[in-house]
């Protein structure tokens, strides 16, 4: 290739906004001639190296747009260390099915069972398949909601969270909800009902949903709709945190107190 033509196509490449080809014409070109690569061979790697930068820049964007706390995946679990998380499930959420089908997942359990890392490495799975997706806290949900609703904006804030293929809500039941809590997060969930897939973690069981939301109708029709399409894993076991903690002699089993 000529130097007027190189320059010529760079400048091309350049308007069209194929930066990764701009970055690597010269390097691919020069690897060809010594590697006697054919025009196709050539092309072929130019646009591969273009569609994987464009891939990646689309999946940090998502795991910004996230919102993670921190990242954790499906290969830092140990699944041996909490065998009551059926790996073969986790495994099959992983695929994204349930998202394409807008399904729901809750996981259930006390502090420490690795509730928030499964939601988490299935939200990235979700994001290597290419859907957006949102995690917050059942907290900071309901937060945003109620001030959107006396702002007047909840219309707009209710559609913004139907963006999200996936939203993650996590922590459910950590802190009691208010009436008026529940009823923002019934629509949240009928908005949601049927075409928006939902990862929700609980440390309390169903029911008590009707505790954790101040009004057990309300909560009953939370459950009806969440529950419709949904894969429930209940993780009963021993706190991640706390066997870090005993390793490292921080913590002592007591014996328990025995009854007088
Ligand atoms: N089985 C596990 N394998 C590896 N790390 C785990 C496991 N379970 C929990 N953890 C880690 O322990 C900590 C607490 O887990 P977390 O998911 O926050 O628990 P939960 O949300 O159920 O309270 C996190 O740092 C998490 O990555
Ligand atoms: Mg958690």
């Amino acid at each position: 290739m000529s130097a007027a033509v190189l320059e010529q196509t760079l400048e091309h490449l350049k308007s069209l906004k194929l930066y990764k080809m701009v970055e690597r014409l010269e390097g691919v070109l020069e690897e060809a001639s010594k590697q006697e690569w054919t025009y196709a061979d050539v092309i072929g790697r130019l646009v591969e190296e273009q569609a994987l930068a464009k891939r990646d820049r689309g999946i940090a964007m998502r795991t910004t747009m996230a919102r993670f706390p921190y990242l954790k995946t499906l290969e830092n679990f140990d699944f041996k260390f909490q065998p009551s998380v059926d790996q073969k499930r986790v495994k099959e959420l992983a695929l994204c099915h349930f998202i394409e089908h807008g399904e729901n997942v809750i996981f259930l359990g006390p502090p420490g069972v690795g509730k928030t890392h499964l939601a988490i490495a299935l939200g990235i799975r979700a994001i290597h398949g290419g859907y957006p997706v949102l995690f917050t806290s059942a907290q900071t949900l309901l937060g945003h909601l109620a001030r959107a609703h006396q702002e007047g904006r909840l219309e707009e804030k209710l559609k913004a969270y139907q963006m999200a293929k996936l939203l993650i809500v996590d922590e459910i039941g950590y802190i009691p909800i208010e009436r008026s809590g529940a009823n923002l997060f019934f629509q949240l969930v009928s908005r949601r009902y049927e075409k928006g897939a939902m990862i929700l973690t609980s440390n309390q069981s169903f029911t008590k949903w009707g505790e954790v939301f101040g009004d057990s109708v309300i909560a009953t029709a939370i459950l009806d709709r969440l529950l419709h399409h949904s894969t429930v894993l209940n993780i009963k076991g021993e706190s991640y945190r706390l066997r870090e903690k005993k390793k490292a002699g921080f913590w002592e089993e007591k014996p328990e107190k025995e009854e007088a």
